[in-house]
């Protein structure tokens, strides 16, 4: 067996009546399921997050552990006012160094047509900051509650689609996030 990756799945809003979640579980879940995976599925409304930035009184340790053990990020965003939501960015600025030379994936969620390819590209600005090595393509779920049933298991429809988005997606970040650990622990 292979040492195995430590993929953060983070998902990128609070609102109550999130249909993105679904997404984000489905993309945790299909992880899980691969070989020499793990999976750490962070909801944002598990944390807290006092006032802004990064200082020791603006983190949360259980967000900094997990930043830290990660080898590698999957950010599932919806798309909000043309951007990405303020939970997701409140979160993601908790933390600095510990993102430095990671891989991360993103998937983009709307209820209309455009799947938040405009929150992912706001968002690729932002994490490029923080050091993360983004790739180069993402996965779109539009018109999201098409996609999910209402338990939350995928539409068989769309199964065949996500899937083969997923398998090359995840195989592209646990490419760079072997190789990206590798250089890192040396
Ligand atoms: C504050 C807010 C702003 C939104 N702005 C957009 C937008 O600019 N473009 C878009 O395609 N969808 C927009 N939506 C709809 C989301 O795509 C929709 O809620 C979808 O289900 C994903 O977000 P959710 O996880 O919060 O449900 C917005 C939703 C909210 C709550």
């Amino acid at each position: 067996m292979n040492q195995p990756i430590t993929i953060a799945v983070l998902a990128g809003t609070t609102r109550e009546q999130r249909q993105s979640i679904k997404a984000a579980h489905y993309i945790a879940d299909f992880g899980s399921k691969l070989p020499d995976v793990e999976i750490i599925f962070v909801d944002p409304t598990d944390f807290s997050f006092e006032g802004d930035g990064n200082d020791p009184e603006g983190k949360d340790p259980r967000y900094t552990a997990i930043v830290e053990r990660a080898d590698a990020f999957f950010i599932v965003t919806p798309e909000y006012n043309h951007s990405f939501p303020g939970s997701l960015k409140r979160m993601l600025d908790s933390e600095l160094a510990h993102y430095n030379h990671k891989p991360v994936a993103i998937a983009g969620v709307s209820n209309g047509n455009w799947g938040g390819v405009r929150a992912v590209e706001q968002l690729c600005g932002a994490i490029r900051e923080l050091g993360l090595v983004v790739m180069s393509w993402d996965v779109y779920f539009p018109y999201v509650q098409n996609i999910f049933n209402d338990d939350n298991s995928i539409n068989e429809e769309y199964n065949d689609r996500y899937e083969g988005q997923l398998s090359k997606l995840y195989a592209e970040l646990i490419w760079f996030a072997e190789i990206l650990k590798e250089k890192r622990t040396k």
